[in-house]
Formats: C-alpha cells, structure tokens, sequence
C-alpha cells in the first residue's frame, strides 16, 4: 500500500469520505501532507502516539467531537479582509446603491455571508456598509454571517485578527478606524460586531431558518464541492434569494453549466450574478433597469 509519511491511501480515503459526508468538501488527492500537518496536534491532544492511531480511533468509533475536530481541521478556511477587492467595489458603487434605491419604502436589507470562516468578510461589509452608507444607520440591515464550523464560528464572534491577518485586505486608515489593538491583536469594535448575527449553518442541511435574502456571499466554497452539490445549492441559492437579489461567488466559481436561472452581470471589474427574469428563461437578456 502507498505510504505518503503519516498518512496512507486507504486512510486518506476514509478522511476524504468522513469530510464528504459531513461538509460535501471533496479533499484533493494530493493534499496528504495537509492532512498529516492539520490532524497532528489533534492526535497529540487526544493522546493518540501517531496519525495513524487516530484515524484507526475515528474508523471504529461513532461520530463525535473528535470526528468534527478532524473534519473542520481538513476544511480550508482560507480568507482575508475585502478579499478580491472586486466585489467589494461593486457593492459600493452598483448593488447597495441599486437596492437602497428599491427598498426605500421598506427601509430592510438582508446580506448573507453563507460561508464566513474567520469572520473578515462579513466584518468587510459592516464596515463598506458604515463607511459608503451612512444612511442604513436608520434602516433594519440583517447581516447573517454563517459556517458549518463552530471552530471557525468562535473566531469570527471573538473578531480578534494577529498582525498577519489584519495586513491582508484592511487598508491601515480603517483597522485604526474599526479595531483596537489587545494584547498583540486586533479586535473588531462591539459597534460592527453586533451588527452581525452569526450562526452555525451546514450548507447542505436545510435553510429554512433563513429570511428571504437580497445579498448573498457565497465565496471560495462552491470549489470545494462536486457538481451535484454545487447544481442543489444554486436551486437553494435561487429560492433563498429575493427576485431582485444579487449573488457574489468567488473568482474561481461561476453558474455557468451548472444552473440556467442566473445571469452573470459584469461591472467593470467585478462579476456577480442575478436571477432571470422568469418569462425571459430563455430568451435574450434585456439589462436591468
Ligand atoms: C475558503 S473559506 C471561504 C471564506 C470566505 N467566504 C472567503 O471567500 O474568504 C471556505 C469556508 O467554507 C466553509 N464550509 C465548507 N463546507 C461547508 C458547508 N458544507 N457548509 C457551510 N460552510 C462550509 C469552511 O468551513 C470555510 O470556512
């Protein structure tokens, strides 16, 4: 059997298939030494001599913390503050300007962050939204920001960044505007953090606990998943969204072959996407007004 250091193939094919099942990530097959770095110290903690003895441990034992503890461990969190920049200027200068304009008899806005790992992007929009629009102090905005890991969860509530987290995105005029330095970190004020209503969400569970919503975040997720799994998500994310709503993916991702309702919308250089209009399915795409 193929021995790649801590972690052999019928091993790493339980772990592929024990994240799969919990999450729908799919692990790269070549990402073996990721999982040794990443289940190290989970096997040192749980007193287990190797890897090896842990994932024999997970194999024959009922789900439980330990199982979560690896399968969040396997999970990429990667993100930043503004990630990609792109979207975020889009946000400012079409969609929340555009939405402004057609809830003004409402005065609501819903925004999802439906895979929020550390916590920087929705704490990037509170932020965008404090800065550009002053106005929606006065109004009901829901930022629901939300992840299948309670471990990534916990931070993001906490909003405590190290100096390395709070250099990737956040120009310096706004960590001083928006965080102070505790201890060696970076802690986002209470004022943007309680605008952010975080929840444990397993985007292949169901959504029914949601609101209709008219900004939906779902970035460098959808890249983790199978086609199938990314076909049943844009169904979801088309019955979550308001008609007139709006849907940001990350720069690796698109709904092109995968789900005929959206159209991509280009906005100098930013992409995102909206739902047809139902009775032009398949018709020419008339712009918006
Ligand atoms: C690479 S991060 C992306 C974070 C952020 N959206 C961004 O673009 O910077 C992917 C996140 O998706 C979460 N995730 C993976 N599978 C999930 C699932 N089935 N349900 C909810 N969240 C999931 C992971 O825990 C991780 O925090």
């Amino acid at each position: 059997m193929k021995q790649t250091k801590g972690i052999n193939t019928w091993d790493f094919d339980y772990l592929r298939q024990l994240v799969h099942q919990h999450s729908a990530v799919v692990l790269d097959g070549d990402k073996t030494y990721l999982a040794e770095l990443h289940l190290q110290p989970i096997a040192e903690a749980a007193g287990f001599a190797t890897i090896t003895d842990l994932i024999a441990y997970l194999r024959h034992h009922p789900v439980s913390d330990l199982h979560i503890q690896a399968i969040e461990a396997l999970v990429t969190n990667e993100t930043s503050f503004f990630r990609d920049t792109y979207p975020f200027e889009a946000l400012k200068k079409l969609v929340l300007p555009e939405l402004i304009k057609k809830r003004r008899i409402e005065r609501s806005l819903n925004i999802w962050c439906a895979a929020c790992s550390h916590g920087q992007e929705p704490y990037s929009i509170a932020i965008l939204i404090r800065e550009y629009f002053p106005l929606l102090a006065n109004w009901s905005v829901q930022i629901i920001a939300s992840d299948f890991s309670s471990k990534v969860l916990d931070r993001a509530k906490k909003g405590c960044y190290n100096q390395l987290e709070i250099k990737r995105g956040l120009p310096k005029n706004l960590r001083d505007r928006y965080f102070k330095l505790l201890d060696n970190e970076w802690q986002i004020q209470d004022e943007i953090r309680k605008n952010i209503d975080f929840r444990q969400l397993n985007l292949i569970h169901s959504w029914s606990d949601l609101p209709k919503i008219d900004i939906i975040l779902l970035r460098n997720v959808l890249i983790y998943f199978d086609i199938a799994t990314k076909k049943a998500l844009l169904t979801k994310v088309k019955q979550q969204l308001n008609s007139d709503g709006y849907l940001f993916l990350g720069s690796g991702e698109t709904t092109i072959n995968l789900h005929q309702s959206f159209e991509r919308v280009q906005f100098d250089k930013s992409i995102f996407y909206r739902l047809r209009p139902v009775a032009s399915d398949n018709a020419a795409i008339a712009p918006r007004k």
